[in-house]
């Protein structure tokens, strides 16, 4: 099981996925959360670089270090975790590259595509929960949240270009669920509560995936971890 989020900018993603990583932990299974760009140690540096606002970086450079860091990413941790039997969820992946770099720079997803389907050599994800969100909504939404956590970073590199390149980003994000209908699941959070989405995106997980319904911790107190050997790939039946 590889679950990819996917959104604009303030979309509430990196909530929704840590949010949907504990409850599939509740159920007893096990669960790896990681991001994009990071998570590995090559991963978190080239992040830096990526963000960093002080630094001018070539359209293409930006695609290839996009595509370097999950290259890297997909040997390191996801293929092992998932050769694990480990349900994998991860905070950004290949759609961010075809929405952001694809449709908000060049306007076209042809070059980042084919870049990225060596990066990621046949590993697509098996269910994508694009959170939509209006970009003015949700980089209000992230400039709130930066002011109200007080470390208040500001906007990084990307988040600071100008609202058009947003409103191609979530455009192309449309255009990419159309495109991969099969394993995309879209959620409107622009007037919806954290608790709402949550419960929307869990309810998607657990039909698609045919994880047995699952509330509690008093289920673990049980002792029973759930068997899901017999769910094979996504939209399988139940
Ligand atoms: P984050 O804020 O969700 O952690 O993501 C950092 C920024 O990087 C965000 O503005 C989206 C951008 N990004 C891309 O432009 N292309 C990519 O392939 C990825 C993974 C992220």
């Amino acid at each position: 099981m590889f679950i990819t989020l996917e959104g604009p900018d303030g979309s509430g993603k990196s909530t929704q996925a840590a949010l949907l990583a504990e409850r599939l932990r509740e159920c007893g299974l096990s669960v790896l959360l990681t991001r994009e760009p990071g998570g590995t140690e090559l991963g978190e540096a080239l992040r830096k670089i990526l963000l960093n606002p002080d630094k001018e970086l070539a359209v293409m450079t930006e695609v290839l270090l996009m595509a370097a860091d999950r290259a890297q990413h997909v040997e390191e941790v996801i293929k092992p975790a998932l050769q694990n039997n480990m349900i994998v969820i991860c905070d950004r992946y290949i759609d961010s590259s075809l929405a952001y770099q694809g449709f908000g720079l060049l306007g076209d997803i042809s070059k980042v595509l084919a870049i990225n389907e060596v990066a990621i050599g046949g590993l697509w994800p098996n269910l994508t929960l694009l959170l939509d969100v209006e970009p003015k909504v949700g980089l209000a939404r992230h400039a709130m949240a930066s002011n109200v956590s007080g470390s208040a970073p500001g906007l990084d590199r990307i988040e600071r270009r100008e609202l058009s390149f947003h409103q191609r980003v979530r455009k192309g994000y449309h255009s990419l669920q159309r495109i991969y209908g099969e394993r995309f699941y879209t959620i409107d959070t622009t007037d919806l509560k954290t608790d709402i989405v949550a419960q929307q995106a869990w309810e998607v997980v657990v039909r698609r995936f045919c994880i047995p319904e699952c509330t509690s911790k008093t289920y673990l107190k049980e002792g029973e971890g759930h068997e899901i050997d017999h769910c094979h790939s996504a939209g399988s039946g139940c």
